[in-house]
C-alpha cells in the first residue's frame, strides 16, 4: 500500500497535534454548550473520531453519508444523501466534520440541506481544506490545513475505497489513478 504514495504530506504526529489544537479551540467556543457533531461518512471518520474525543464537553455525535465521486478523483457536483441523521438539529448548534474540502459542491449542498432544519448555528470543522479547488464561496469555521491540489490519501481519505486506514495524510501516486481512468 505504502509503494502508492508518492510522498508523506503530513505525519501521524502533526495530525493528532492539530487535532488536539481545533478540539482545544471548538472546545472554549462551545463552553457551556451541547453541540451536535455531524461526521461525514466514509472520509471523516478517523478524523471525527479523535476530534470528538479530544473536545471536552457533551456532544450529541451522528453522521451522514452522501456521494458525490463514484470512483472517480474528482467532483461530479451530484450529491445524493446515502445516510440521513437520526437526531433533529433544531435549536441546536451544529458542526459539521469533514475531511476535505475540494471544490466545495458537496459541502455547499450539505450546508443548504442542514440549514432548513434550523438549526441554533451551522459551522464547519474540515481536516483539510484545498482553497485553490473552489468553485463555490465557502470557507470553514475550523480548518486543520490547507494543501495544494493534489489527490491524497490516508487517515480517511481514499481512492476507491482504499487507503483509508493509513494512518497519515499521503499525496496518491498519479500513475495508479491514471492506470485505473483506462480500465
Ligand atoms: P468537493 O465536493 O469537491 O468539495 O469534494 C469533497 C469530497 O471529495 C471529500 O469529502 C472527499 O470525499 C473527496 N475528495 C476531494 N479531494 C480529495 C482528495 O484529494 N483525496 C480523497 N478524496 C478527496
Ligand atoms: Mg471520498
Amino acid at each position: 500500500m505504502k509503494k502508492d504514495i508518492q510522498e508523506v504530506l503530513i505525519k501521524e504526529e502533526v495530525l493528532h497535534q492539530r487535532v488536539k489544537e481545533l478540539a482545544a479551540e471548538i472546545t472554549v467556543t462551545y463552553q457551556g454548550k451541547s453541540p451536535v457533531c455531524i461526521g461525514i461518512l466514509k472520509g471523516s471518520v478517523p478524523f471525527f473520531a479523535d476530534l470528538t474525543r479530544a473536545i471536552a464537553l457533551p456532544l450529541y455525535c451522528d453522521y451522514m453519508a452522501v456521494s458525490s465521486y463514484g470512483q472517480s478523483t474528482k467532483s461530479s457536483g451530484t450529491v445524493k444523501i446515502l445516510k440521513d441523521l437520526d437526531v433533529s438539529l433544531e435549536n441546536k448548534d451544529v458542526i459539521v466534520v469533514e475531511d476535505i474540502i475540494d471544490t466545495g459542491l458537496t459541502l455547499q449542498y450539505l450546508l443548504d440541506n442542514l440549514r432548513s432544519r434550523c438549526p441554533a448555528s451551522l459551522a464547519v470543522c474540515t481536516l483539510l481544506n484545498k482553497p485553490s479547488r473552489r468553485l463555490v464561496d465557502i470557507t470553514p469555521d475550523y480548518n486543520g490545513f490547507n494543501i495544494a491540489d493534489v489527490f491524497v490519501v490516508g487517515y480517511g481519505l481514499d481512492y476507491a475505497e482504499k487507503y483509508r486506514n493509513l494512518p497519515f495524510v499521503g499525496v496518491l501516486r498519479e500513475e495508479i489513478y491514471s492506470e485505473n481512468s483506462l480500465k
